[in-house]
């Protein structure tokens, strides 16, 4: 073990949980990752267990620390980042789920959403939170579990239901962020970020609204205190006689994909940057104004540092990219995601195959709940490398959707954006994304810059990090990709992805 200082990151993803340690140069000095069950009641329901989740948080803290020789004394600060919009409702006295959290892809409260729409919510409900109204989202999340988490999970001594429990304050309401914070620290709060993806926020005001609390029936006593993502008075420190076995502070915390837009250093309007993970999310910053979305993106908040004005971004977000190469994995179409690039580099096209993966729906900027995984173009000629390749290309198109939108909301061009996540080590996927949206891809030599986000924030906010310059200088190129697809034959197989998509909106129906 040596003097040195470091900061550790937990990243708390929809298929696993990360601990990283960072030192002063950005650079990874230990990392362990830990998967958990993804629980599917019925079709279109994605439910995670919030006990498993902080018992592998803790787990891949430990065992981080252990393979780095870094003790955790050593730790300056610890960063959050998460899964956005999943919902956990917490007990407060004995900090037990009420239910598992309801993950964001979860579509059971599709028909509630459609109501919203039907009383002529939308608009309201775009201008005060930025958001499209969408099942996605916690609001509805948290509006069901009050209405059917059972009572005989709380306390027996306790016959009152959750939401009469929860207007006294005994029931919390919770993002990731929150649940894994209040482990940590004891705290209940949650950051701005996170926040702004509830459906319950006020972007522009930066308070809970009355009015949707109201709408969802949610009792403003459960909801946690909203702070900066970077937070000079700390989120509170861990516990010295619990598992870290030392105080060290949690002072930062970011939704994920914001996490991932700090970590690429896009800290100035314009910048941009997409992540593929389980889904894409493409985020520009556009500093202190909210731009307001005409082409289908969300107005979300990117990011705030103590005392300073909070910064906004587009989103685009899209809700199946990794995923689908999951899929090819359970129906064993591939044994292994690295298997793809290979495959797809066999074949000279997709033969005029499109896959669409709208498995949980549609999002940004087509925001369609009843879309559904669709492939279409088949012949008898198609082979498993044709479908591979057309599931890579969907991840391409999919990100070309949204760029146009970006473009046209924000009259900005998009000369050169900055990816990261897993696939991004795929190649070919990079190429591909080059040439379809006929743009430089940039690809960082640190890859996990969600952890690195978040370890960014908690830094800053303790001094172990002075300034945004000094972690501009952290951020260096491993690779760039240029456009080498011929323009127009780019532009005629996206036509054909946009007839594809139509093929897939609008099929699912109650009855399934
Ligand atoms: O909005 C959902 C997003 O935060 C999930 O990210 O990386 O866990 O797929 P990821």
């Amino acid at each position: 073990m040596t003097d040195l200082t470091y900061v550790g990151a937990i990243d708390q993803g929809t298929t696993g949980t990360r601990f990283m340690v960072f030192d002063h140069d950005g650079q990874v000095v230990s990392s362990a990752y830990e998967t958990h069950e993804q629980i599917y009641p019925e079709p279109g329901w994605v439910e995670h267990d919030p006990v498993e989740i902080w018992e592998n948080t803790k787990s891949v803290i430990t065992t981080a620390l252990a393979e780095g020789d870094v003790d955790a004394a050593q730790l300056e600060a610890i960063g959050v980042t998460n899964q956005r919009e999943t919902t956990v409702l917490w007990d407060a006295a004995s900090g037990t789920p009420v239910y598992n959290a309801i993950v964001w892809q979860d579509r059971r409260t599709t028909d509630r959403v459609e109501t919203l729409e039907a009383e002529g919510l939308d608009e309201p409900i775009r201008e005060t939170t930025g958001l499209q109204p969408d099942a996605y989202f916690a609001a509805t999340k948290a509006e069901w579990l009050l209405d059917n988490a059972d009572p005989i999970k709380l306390e027996r001594s306790r016959p009152d239901d959750v939401r009469t429990r929860a207007e006294r304050g005994e029931v919390l309401f919770g993002t990731i962020d929150s649940w894994l914070i209040y482990n940590l620290t004891g705290e209940h709060v949650t950051e701005v970020t996170n926040a702004s993806r509830t459906m319950l926020y006020d972007i522009h005001d930066l308070e809970w609204d009355d009015d949707l609390l109201e709408e969802f029936s949610i009792p403003r006593a459960m909801l946690p205190e909203v702070r900066p993502s970077s937070d000079e008075a700390t989120y509170g420190s861990t516990d010295p006689d619990g598992f870290l076995g030392t105080e060290v502070p949690v002072a930062g915390a970011l939704g994920d994909q914001q996490a991932a837009l700090f970590g690429q250093a896009c800290f100035d309007a314009g910048s941009a940057k997409n992540t593929y993970g389980t889904g894409s999310f493409f985020l520009l910053n556009t500093g202190e104004e909210a731009v307001e979305s005409e082409h289908g993106l969300l107005t979300t908040i990117g990011f705030q540092r103590s005392g300073d004005p909070v910064q906004y971004a587009l989103e685009g977000s899209i809700f199946v990219t990794g995923a689908a190469i999951e899929w090819l994995e359970d129906v064993t179409l591939i044994d292994d995601p690295a298997e793809t690039e290979a495959l797809a580099r066999s074949v000279d096209s997709t033969d005029g195959v499109y896959v669409v993966p709208a498995f949980t729906g549609l999002g940004a900027p087509h925001w369609d709940q009843r879309a559904r995984g669709t492939i279409v173009g088949m012949t008898r000629g198609t082979r498993r490398e044709h479908i591979v390749r057309a599931t890579l290309e969907a991840i391409a198109y999919q990100t070309r959707d949204v760029a146009e939108a970006m473009e046209a909301d924000s009259g900005i061009e998009i000369s050169s954006l900055r990816v990261d996540g897993g696939a991004v080590k795929n190649n070919f996927l990079c190429q591909l994304q080059s040439d379809v949206i006929g743009t430089q891809i940039v690809r960082p030599e640190v890859d996990e810059t969600t952890a690195l986000g978040s370890a960014y924030a908690a830094g800053l906010a303790v001094g172990y990090w002075s300034d945004l310059e000094e972690l501009r200088e952290n951020w260096r190129v491993d690779r760039e990709f240029d456009p080498e697809m011929e323009q127009r034959l780019a532009d005629r197989r996206y036509e054909r992805w946009s007839e594809a998509v139509a093929c897939a909106r609008g099929w699912a129906r109650d009855e399934e």
